[in-house]
């Protein structure tokens, strides 16, 4: 079987591909993505997306030994315990505990996209790793792949798209027939993997979060293909499946 890959490029559209019964891939490469992916192989148990900081505070009233996590803004809200810097996710604040984790675009992507058979969560950070296990699972189930972008607040984003195409480039291109918006992905991506950072430093967001003195979160999101957990979503929770 050859699988089509397809991208919603505005989060909103996630319902289509939901209701086409793909397998989605959820992006936010700047920074929920990669916080998520940090805090699973840091060794938190589950990271459970939360649209809204009224839903966060609520689950956090219920089970208070949640850690609650996010931002707006791009800075960590009140009575948070961490922020959104992938940095914070370090195995002292997180190994064995459960995170509720609310963002502005990334759980908003993730909360459209949560009704497909199967979601998985993808960063630069994971690239080769989640293309390869998207691909089996796809197989495996006879469904196509579509890539939902988070964006920034309904907008495009340009990191997002080149993480597509770091995607694309882990999939064995036998195995995979891709649209033309992930072909455009897949090029820009090449033009851009010379060096990513510098790259993803053109996007909106990127400089956005410059100035809020998170460079270190860019330089830490574009390390390519450093690991290789893949996180899953599913009945509410992302964890690291076997
Ligand atoms: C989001 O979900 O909107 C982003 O992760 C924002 C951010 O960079 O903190």
């Amino acid at each position: 079987m050859v699988i089509r890959v397809d991208v919603e490029l505005w989060a909103r559209d996630a319902g289509k591909a939901v209701g086409r019964g793909d397998l989605i891939i959820v992006i936010d490469a700047l920074r929920s993505g990669t916080s998520i992916l940090n805090a699973l192989t840091n060794g938190a148990e589950a990271v459970i997306p939360a649209v809204s900081l009224k839903e966060a505070y609520r689950l956090r009233s219920q089970h208070p030994e949640y850690l609650l996590v996010g931002e707006r803004g791009g800075h960590k809200p009140k009575d948070f315990d961490l922020g959104n810097s992938p940095l914070e996710f370090t195995p002292e604040r997180v190994a064995g505990r459960s995170l509720v984790m609310t963002t502005t675009s990334g759980t908003a992507a993730l909360a459209r996209s949560q009704r497909a058979k199967r979601v998985l969560v993808g960063a630069f950070l994971n690239a080769g790793a989640v293309a390869g296990r998207a691909e089996v699972m796809a197989e495996r189930e006879g469904v196509e792949m579509t890539f939902v972008l988070a964006g920034e607040k309904g907008r495009f984003s340009l990191e997002d798209f080149l993480c597509a195409g770091a995607i694309a480039e882990g999939f064995a291109a036998s195995r995979v027939c891709f649209s033309d918006k992930v072909q455009a992905a897949l090029l820009a991506f090449r033009q851009a993997e010379g060096d990513l950072t510098r790259s993803v430093l053109k996007s909106e967001h990127a400089k956005h979060l410059v100035r809020l003195g998170f460079k270190g979160d860019i330089d830490f999101s574009c390390r390519l293909n450093a690991l290789r957990t893949v996180p899953v979503y599913s009945n509410g929770r992302i964890t690291l499946q076997k």
